[in-house]
């Protein structure tokens, strides 16, 4: 997984702007489409058609269970898994901006899901006004971006909280953030809870905050390889990995859909191809990103 959650495309620059209409005027160009080719699309349709749920006792004690499972992940992978994203200046050119207007010239940021924070270092490399808030439901993971090297007093600060129902307000004043990153994080919710965290997210920023998105897509390799070994499907799109953890796949429909009833636009929204290939095994895998930008209202 480590290896899937390196993304490559380069996709078209946009401009980052700070008032709402210069946003909407300058951020319309669409994402480049998904490239994978019709044969491999319907391929992995016609696997993914075929699997079915396990049984609801199963799928609620992996929901019930989601905090405790990623944090025994943490607790046995420590940093080791994930590697340092830095793709995020190419991606989402807010974070550099200089035009974001911020209290005491503080651009203020959320990091939901911040793991052992491979999101949250990085990005505050590329931009010294940055001040990141980030946080996870994993107390280990917390735990050990706390004890970060470059975990610094005044420029981040990290806290346990579950997105699905903890209100973000408790540490964040309501209305201050100017832009939140979702990295690879919604998709370990189940869809009924989507909208309550993202009305949690909502809460904690500015009107005209940004909120950056990249996570899984449909028909994505994994997806293929979930349904082509049944006993992981819990949900439409919802699969459960061997240690417990959940991975959505989410559509631009879903996507849409969910950011534009909670109250945002949405600037940007499209599927990111990229073919991987692993010589050792002579194996191409067809990697398919979600990746997005939101507005609040
Ligand atoms: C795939 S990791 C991504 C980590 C990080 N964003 C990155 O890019 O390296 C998903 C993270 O989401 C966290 N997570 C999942 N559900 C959550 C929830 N309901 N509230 C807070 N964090 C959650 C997990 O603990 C895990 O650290």
């Amino acid at each position: 997984m480590a290896q899937e959650q390196q993304p490559q495309e380069q996709l078209p620059v946009t401009g980052e702007v700070s008032s709402i209409e210069a946003r909407q005027a300058t951020l319309q160009q669409p994402l480049r489409e998904s490239i994978i080719s019709p044969e491999k699309l319907e391929y992995a349709q016609g696997v993914i058609s075929k699997d079915k749920a396990i049984k609801p006792f199963w799928v609620n004690k992996y929901k019930n269970e989601a905090a405790k499972n990623w944090d025994r992940f943490y607790k046995r992978n420590e940093t080791r898994f994930y590697k340092d994203r830095h793709w995020i200046e190419r991606e989402f050119s807010i974070f550099k901006s200089s035009e974001v207007e911020g209290e005491d010239n503080t651009i203020n940021c959320l990091e939901i899901g911040c793991g052992v924070g491979n999101f949250i270092f990085p990005v505050l490399e590329i931009n010294k006004r940055l001040f990141m808030y980030a946080c996870d439901f994993a107390p280990h993971a917390i735990e050990l971006v706390k004890q970060h090297e470059d975990y610094k007093q005044g420029r981040c600060s990290a806290f346990v909280c579950d997105l699905t129902k903890d209100a973000l307000t408790d540490t964040i004043p309501a209305g201050s953030l100017d832009i939140v990153s979702s990295i690879f994080v919604l998709s370990a919710i189940p869809a009924e809870k989507l909208e309550a965290s993202v009305r949690n997210i909502k809460e904690v920023m500015k009107p005209g905050g940004m909120l950056c998105f990249r996570d899984y897509a449909v028909y994505d390799a994994a997806q293929v390889k979930f349904s082509s070994n049944p006993g992981h499907m819990l949900d439409t799109n919802l699969y459960v990995r061997q240690d417990g953890t959940m991975s959505h796949f989410f559509s631009v429909e879903q996507m849409t859909e969910l950011f534009e009833k909670e109250g945002f636009k949405v600037v940007e929204c499209g599927y990111v191809h990229r073919e991987t290939i692993n010589r050792a095994m002579d194996l191409s895998l067809d990697r398919r990103f979600l990746q997005a930008k939101f507005i609040k209202l």
